[in-house]
């Protein structure tokens, strides 16, 4: 198939906004939304050509776009999230491959496991993790039967939902669902911060993060797809980064690992 010329990632740009601005259910149950999305997803992750993504990233015919419309893309996920997940508990055995985004998050927590270079942390925590909190789950999969993953979100519906299918996947011997503001969480000795991308208020978690023994992974949206997502605010002090993934048409998301400064950092190989 012939890779999306600028002009028909522009229109897919536009239509998607024009959809999303005037429904009132983001949820995939409005099948507007849903074709819309996919359209739109599938049109971004094919416009990698450097030609089609600077003209985009840079045309001011977009700029409304580029402000508003990953906003609408986030309320969107939401309600998306908590579809699957009431979905997949429906379901007499649930099965995560069917979720529409799975290989997508399998592609990234490959990348971001290859960031650790051999770390190993005593606990892994997951800000921001919503309804279906797939990377904890695969996560919890690959650890040792101690290991605890620990997932933060301060939506009620959203940590009912997971704790639902934690149970369901009988994964609660590694994951604990915590409904609390990520801004206000501690970690433990030689922890793990995984921070989602939607996740708000990222300073004033990395002010409480930095005063205790951690490690952090911050999700992010560079390219075309900051019409997704905005841009992840990164840590600027209290933290450096040393590794990230590098941008792929095969996962929306890009990581940045952060260790925290003066730290004696888990066992690197
Ligand atoms: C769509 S979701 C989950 C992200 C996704 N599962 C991922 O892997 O990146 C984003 C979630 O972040 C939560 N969230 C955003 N800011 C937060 C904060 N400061 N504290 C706790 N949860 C937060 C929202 O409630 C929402 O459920």
């Amino acid at each position: 198939m012939p890779l999306p010329t600028k002009e028909y990632a522009v229109t897919a740009i536009r239509q998607s906004y024009a959809v999303l601005q005037h429904e009132k259910n983001l949820s995939p149950e409005n099948m507007q939304v849903t074709h819309s999305l996919t359209h739109l997803v599938r049109t971004l992750t094919q416009s990698h050509a450097p030609e089609v993504s600077s003209y985009l990233l840079q045309t001011p015919d977009l700029c409304s776009e580029r402000e508003h419309l990953p906003g609408l893309c986030g309320l969107a996920e939401c309600q998306m999230e908590k579809y699957w997940a009431k979905k997949l508990l429906m379901q007499k055995s649930t099965s995560l491959e069917e979720f529409w985004y799975h290989s997508e998050y399998c592609e990234l927590c490959n990348a971001e496991a290859s960031l650790l270079q051999g770390r190993t942390f005593d606990r892994i925590s997951f800000l921001g993790a919503g309804s279906l909190p797939i990377t904890a789950f695969l996560l919890a999969r690959s650890l040792p039967k101690t290991q605890k993953v620990i997932c933060v979100d301060n939506d009620e519906e959203a940590c009912d939902l997971s704790q639902q299918l934690v149970r369901k996947l009988d994964l609660g011997q590694h994951i604990d669902v915590r409904c609390q503001d990520a801004r206000h969480y501690v970690p433990a000795e030689n922890e793990l911060v995984i921070c989602a991308s939607l996740l708000q208020g990222h300073n004033d978690v990395y002010k409480q993060l930095k005063t205790h023994s951690c490690d952090l992974m911050v999700r992010n949206a560079e390219g075309v797809y900051q019409f997704l997502y905005k841009p992840a605010v990164l840590p600027t002090s209290g933290f450096s980064e040393v590794a990230r993934t590098k941008l792929d048409f095969k996962r929306i998301n890009t990581t940045h690992y952060f260790e925290q400064e003066g730290r004696t950092s888990g066992d690197a190989d």
